[in-house]
């Protein structure tokens, strides 16, 4: 990963000393890192040692006339290839969420375009205030990646979730969210021309006009996957159960609930290049919905007790059996609790799909920011190691983009 650049802004934490052993290990890589040092971080790092291992100017204040003449604080915000925030305190994360402006670090953050990564390091019940997890809710949603940090014992004495992430976990996900912009840069619009139908979420199955059966499926992935084909050119529709995520800003997004309608949206979007199949679809749904609510004093509670269930569509298959119209690349999702990739394999044939991403989700995948897949084609498989679920997708898109690359303008642009 030679001739990137990071931007390191080191906060004012017990744990600041480890951004140097970082510094140092990005080095090696030939990683380059210009640094700031903020006012609280000064009282834990030098900028003397900062700079000694950087090989660079540290910056520290956002008044500097020296500074601003050399490298106005616009220009030092936009000057690298990832901005990274090591240790990123509460305090900072704050800022950055209610978009404060009042030193050089906060104002760098408000004013690039660059992607942030952020790496927590505080007390515990700093990291557990709700203000902290709504705030690091918001920079998610404002497009920052945020490491979950350690558990274990904390220099304060106390004991949990808080700690900085091991210095070689950030060298990799910093490696991976370089790997990531370069990849992008490189070719932003590598699936222009092509539309990718996207399905997320879980389906409600109706029993009555209040009741309904449903699973816990978060949408998470599913939506990562949508926004990832989206910023890689392709036009998307993401066709989603009722889920907590507010749907990417660049697809068309088309709200269902039973799975029936979510095969009838499917079906209206066709033509498409691209098919992944990531719902959680209910696999039946009651034989009938009560128009009125089930009254339990009427004994319709003894229909529901022995709630009879039908079979409903599985929309992969029908989209993959398709004579016309069948997407060029059919995505299966597969999750499993054991025997991963051998039942995905049954899946990819009984469903005839062309690739299946399994996912072991036997531990704390589902629902979680990480997803740990395995991409399944007919004659190979590729085990992908355990990363967030916007990486997973990006991954994705590039597999997509190399699948497609080479075949000439897209087939099935549909308008
Ligand atoms: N799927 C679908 N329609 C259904 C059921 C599943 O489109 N009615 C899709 C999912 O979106 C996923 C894939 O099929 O891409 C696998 O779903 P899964 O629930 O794991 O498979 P099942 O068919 O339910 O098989 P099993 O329960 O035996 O694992």
């Amino acid at each position: 990963m030679a001739d990137k650049r990071i931007l390191l802004i080191i906060g004012g934490g017990i744990a600041a000393y480890k951004s140097l052993e970082l510094i140092r290990e990005l080095g090696r890589r030939g990683i380059a890192s210009r640094c700031i040092v903020t006012r609280a971080g000064q009282e834990f790092v030098t900028p003397l040692s900062v700079s000694a291992l950087s090989c660079e100017k540290v910056f520290t204040d956002l008044f500097d006339l020296d500074d601003e003449a050399e490298m106005g604080h616009i220009q030092l915000s936009r000057s690298a290839d990832l901005i990274v925030v090591c240790p990123a305190t509460a305090d900072l994360m704050a800022k950055a969420t209610a978009g404060l402006a009042n030193d050089l670090a906060s104002t760098t953050l408000l004013a690039t375009d660059t992607p942030v990564l952020m790496v927590p390091a505080m007390n515990v019940r700093m990291w557990e205030h709700a203000a902290t997890q709504r705030n690091i809710a918001q920079l998610r949603e404002d497009g920052v990646t945020v490491m979950d940090p350690d558990e274990g014992a904390m220099a304060c004495g106390e004991f949990g979730p808080g700690r900085l992430p091991e210095v070689p976990n950030i060298v990799a996900e910093i490696e991976a969210q370089l790997a990531a912009a370069a990849s992008v840069q490189a070719n932003p619009s590598r699936l222009r021309g092509r539309h990718a139908l996207v399905t997320a979420g879980p389906t409600r199955e109706p029993l009555d006009p209040v009741r309904f059966l449903s699973n816990h499926s978060s949408g998470r992935q599913g939506y990562e996957i949508a926004k990832a084909l989206a910023d890689a050119g392709a036009k998307v529709t993401l066709v989603s159960g009722p889920v907590e995520l507010a749907p990417p800003t660049n697809v068309d997004f088309v709200p269902i609930e039973p799975a029936r309608d979510m095969l009838a949206a499917c079906e209206a979007a066709l033509p498409a290049d691209i098919f992944v199949s990531v719902a959680a679809v209910a696999d039946w749904r009651p034989a009938q919905a009560a128009n009125k609510k089930l009254k339990v004093k009427d004994g319709d509670a003894d229909a529901a007790g022995t709630l009879k269930l039908v079979e409903n569509p599985d929309i992969l298959a029908t989209l993959s059996r398709k004579k016309k119209h069948r997407p060029d690349l059919v995505i299966g999702f597969a999750a499993e609790t054991h025997d991963v990739e051998a039942y995905a394999r049954k899946k990819l044939k009984r469903k005839r799909c062309d690739w299946i991403i399994a996912n072991d989700v036997s531990g704390d995948i589902m629902g979680g920011r990480e997803n740990e897949v395995t991409l399944v084609t007919p004659d190979r498989s590729e085990a992908w190691s355990r990363m967030s679920k916007d990486r997973v997708a990006e991954k994705l898109a590039d597999r997509i983009a190399e699948h497609f690359r080479g075949q000439g303008p897209a087939v099935l642009a549909a308008e």
